[in-house]
């Protein structure tokens, strides 16, 4: 029997999983959220320093509440790209850290690896599939043949989704992440909505772009100063999720892949769930359960166990952090 820690700390939230074997036993988060919401969004030095003083208290619940010591971990898996650099430098210089130490060998995966599979901690799915990873930093589609295997076919050519969720929720004076907030107020709402563009439609590729709608949106509160909030929020939000599925459906045929799964904060979105419902009769869609949809380690931890299984190599040598690296290995 072996356990395994996984560490993920590459954006606001320092998060670290055990398993036994390959079953997850614990996540712990800690959120960085009240800090970061005084400034708006995420200030990266302060997300740095955050982490630091996280990681150590949250590393010793885990291994207390999991009733394991060190002696007990076979595999150590850490985040290491993409993120903010400072992020990621804590949570993988942290856990070489401790593999060294302790002899324990260690597995670096690309966070969009993580996302792509935080489905699979509680579906059984299989491949190939087509694979969404919409969140605040990404909205890239992918064909995930298998645990190593994934091509590109469609990503954003400005902001991410979450990205325009979070930026659209500011100007309306909410607060920070906008996403859950605006998905809440959409829900109020069912009057006329405004018809916001929806970008990048009817073009022939996968591609996604947002800050035209965002744009769109700051446009229509400066002539509308008594605008009506909701009604703001549901068609804005129609207009994302619009969008989002019907490049999805159109990618799915074009591949002919009948499974899909929709990954990354964005998925916990109540439209976006209720639209697939409606929109892929014929197809099998899968979505991470709303704790796995967030940043977390449970999903670094499964991508990393099912690497080390397939590939056995320690990287501690080789783990180097990037910023921005896209995940393609096709
Ligand atoms: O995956 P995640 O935790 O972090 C990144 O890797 O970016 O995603 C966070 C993003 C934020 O932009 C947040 O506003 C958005 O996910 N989000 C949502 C919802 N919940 C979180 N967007 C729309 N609807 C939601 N319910
Ligand atoms: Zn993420």
């Amino acid at each position: 029997m072996t356990y395994t820690l996984a560490f993920e700390s590459s954006c606001d939230d320092t998060s670290i999983a055990l398993f036994k074997n390959d079953q997850l036993i614990i996540t712990e988060t800690a959120s960085q959220v009240k800090i970061h919401r005084a400034y708006g969004g995420v200030v990266p030095e302060l997300a740095a320093r955050e982490h630091t003083k996280n990681i150590i208290p949250l590393f010793n619940e885990v291994l207390e509440k999991g009733g394991v010591t060190l002696q007990d971990i076979g595999l150590i898996v850490v985040t290491i790209e993409p993120g903010l650099i400072g992020s990621l430098l804590v949570g993988t210089e942290c856990a070489r850290a401790i593999a060294k130490f302790n002899h324990i060998p260690i597995k670096g995966v690309h966070h969009i690896a993580g996302h792509l599979h935080a489905a699979h901690l509680t579906h059984s799915i299989p491949y190939p599939y087509l694979g969404v990873a919409v969140s605040g930093g990404h909205t890239h589609i992918y064909i995930v043949y298998d645990i190593d295997r994934y091509e590109l076919i469609g990503w954003t050519l400005d902001d991410a989704a979450g990205e325009a969720y979070d930026k659209v929720a500011k100007m309306c004076g909410l607060t920070y992440p906008g996403g859950p907030v605006i998905d809440q107020l959409a829900q109020k709402w069912s009057g006329a909505v405004i018809p916001f563009p929806r970008p990048l439609l009817h073009q022939k590729n996968f591609n996604y772009s947002f800050s035209g709608l965002k744009t769109a949106v700051s446009l229509y509160l400066k002539k509308n100063p008594h605008y009506i909030l909701e009604q703001v929020a549901a068609s804005f939000q129609k207009a994302v999720v619009e969008v989002l599925l019907y490049k999805l459906k159109k990618a799915a045929d074009h591949y002919q892949l009948n499974n899909i799964v929709i990954s990354g904060g964005v998925a916990a979105n109540s439209e976006l769930r209720k639209g697939v419902a409606t929109q892929f009769k014929d197809k099998k869609v899968f979505f991470p359960e709303l704790k796995y949809c967030m940043d977390n380690a449970a999903m670094i931890g499964y991508v990393g166990i099912k690497l080390f299984e397939k590939h056995g190599e320690d990287q501690f040598e080789s783990i180097q952090p990037h910023a921005s690296k896209v995940l393609a290995t096709l």
